[in-house]
C-alpha cells in the first residue's frame, strides 16, 4: 500500500511539474555573446519561433559575453533545472575543452541536450580599405605585411577565433596578425567597418549583409565548396579552392538545458524546438543569412550530443596543432 502511496505522489509530482511548465516565468536563451551578433541572431529568431510552438513560453534572449563563451556555459551548467534557464552556443561548446586547460563544468555530462538548430558556414573578411579584391590578392598581402596587422575575433573559442586559427596555420601565418578579442563579433564587425582592426572570419549570418553593402570585402567561404546556392556568395571561392587542402569548416549551434531538467520539461522543449525549425519564418530569416536548418538526427537530443563528442575529438588535434592554450 505504501509503495503504491509512493509511486501515486510522484507520478502526481510529475505530472503536476510537466503541466506547470513553462508557466509564466520567462525561459531565458542565455546567448555567450554581445548582442547583434550571429548567436544572438539564431537566438532571437528561434526565440519568435518557440513563442509559437511552445504556448505560453515566454522567451526571452540574455547576452552573457565574456572568456569565448566559457562564462555563459558555466552559468548555465550550474543554473536552475527548471527549464527556464538555457543555453544557446555553438561550435565552441566543443572548441573549448581543447582551448582552456581548465572548465568549470564538464561539456558532456553538466547538461541535458536539447538538439542542433543550424549549420551555419563562414567567411574570410577585410576592412573597406584593404588594398586587396581577391583572395589570392589578400593572402599575399597579409604575407608582405607579416606582423603588421590584426584579427578580430569574438574571445579564445569562439568561431571567429577557432577560423583564424585554423586559416592562419593553413596559410603558414600563425603570427602574421596580431589578434584582438571582442566580446562578440557585432562589436568587432563595427571595428573592421570602421577600418580599427584589418582582417576578420565571421558566420554568414553576420557578414552577408556587411559584404553585399561594401562595408567590408569578402574574400573566402571555409566550407569545403562554394556557397552555390547563395544569391552573391556563390561568387566567393572556397578556402580549399585556394588550395588549403583538407579546409573546412561549418559552424552549428545547439540548444542545452542544466543536467537534471525534468524529463517532461526536456520533451516539450525539444518538440516545440523542431516544430520551430519547421517555421515558414524562422527558415526564411536563418536561410537568407546563409544558414541552413538541421533536419538530421542531431536535432534529437542523443543525436546531438552524439554530434557534439564527436566534434571535441575532432577539434582538439586541430587546435593542438593550430592552438595556443588559454589558462
Ligand atoms: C563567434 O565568433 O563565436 C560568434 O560569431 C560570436 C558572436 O555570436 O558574436
Amino acid at each position: 500500500m505504501k509503495r503504491l502511496l509512493i509511486l501515486a505522489a510522484a507520478a502526481t509530482a510529475l505530472l503536476a511539474n510537466a503541466q506547470v511548465y513553462p508557466g509564466s516565468k520567462p525561459i531565458s536563451f542565455v546567448v555567450p555573446f554581445a548582442a547583434g551578433g550571429p548567436t544572438d541572431r539564431v537566438a532571437r529568431d528561434l526565440a519568435e519561433a518557440m513563442r509559437k510552438t511552445l504556448p505560453g513560453g515566454n522567451f526571452v534572449v540574455e547576452n552573457t559575453a565574456g572568456a569565448g563563451g566559457t562564462i555563459a556555459a558555466t552559468k548555465v551548467a550550474k543554473a536552475n533545472p527548471d527549464g527556464h534557464t538555457l543555453l544557446l552556443w555553438h561550435i565552441g561548446m566543443a572548441a573549448t575543452p581543447g582551448l582552456y586547460r581548465k572548465l568549470q563544468y564538464k561539456p558532456l555530462e553538466d547538461f541535458e541536450y536539447l538538439g542542433m538548430i543550424n549549420d551555419v558556414p563562414m567567411t574570410v573578411i577585410g576592412k573597406p580599405q584593404l588594398p586587396a579584391n581577391t583572395y589570392r590578392d589578400f593572402e599575399n598581402y597579409i604575407r608582405a605585411n607579416s606582423g603588421a596587422l590584426n584579427i578580430a575575433h569574438a574571445g579564445l573559442g569562439s568561431a571567429s577565433h577557432l577560423c583564424g586559427l585554423m586559416w592562419q596555420s593553413a596559410i603558414n601565418a600563425k603570427d602574421a596578425m596580431t589578434t584582438i578579442p571582442f566580446g562578440g563579433t557585432a562589436p568587432a564587425m563595427t571595428a573592421l567597418i570602421g577600418g580599427q582592426v584589418d582582417v576578420m572570419c565571421d558566420q554568414t549570418t553576420n557578414t552577408v549583409a556587411q559584404i553585399e553593402s561594401g562595408r567590408v570585402k569578402g574574400f573566402a567561404v571555409t566550407t569545403a565548396g562554394r556557397l552555390s546556392s547563395h544569391k552573391f556568395l556563390k561568387d566567393y571561392p572556397s578556402l580549399q579552392e585556394m588550395g588549403l587542402k583538407g579546409f573546412n569548416l561549418t559552424i552549428w549551434h545547439g540548444l542545452y538545458a542544466p543536467k537534471g531538467t525534468p524529463a517532461p520539461v526536456l520533451k516539450q522543449l525539444n518538440d516545440a524546438m523542431k516544430l520551430a525549425l519547421k517555421d515558414p519564418d524562422f527558415i526564411k530569416k536563418q536561410e537568407g543569412l546563409g544558414a541552413i536548418i538541421v533536419t538530421d538526427k542531431r536535432m534529437e537530443p542523443a543525436g546531438h550530443k552524439a554530434f557534439v563528442a564527436a566534434e571535441i575529438a575532432k577539434l582538439q588535434p586541430l587546435i593542438e596543432a593550430a592552438g595556443k592554450f588559454a589558462d
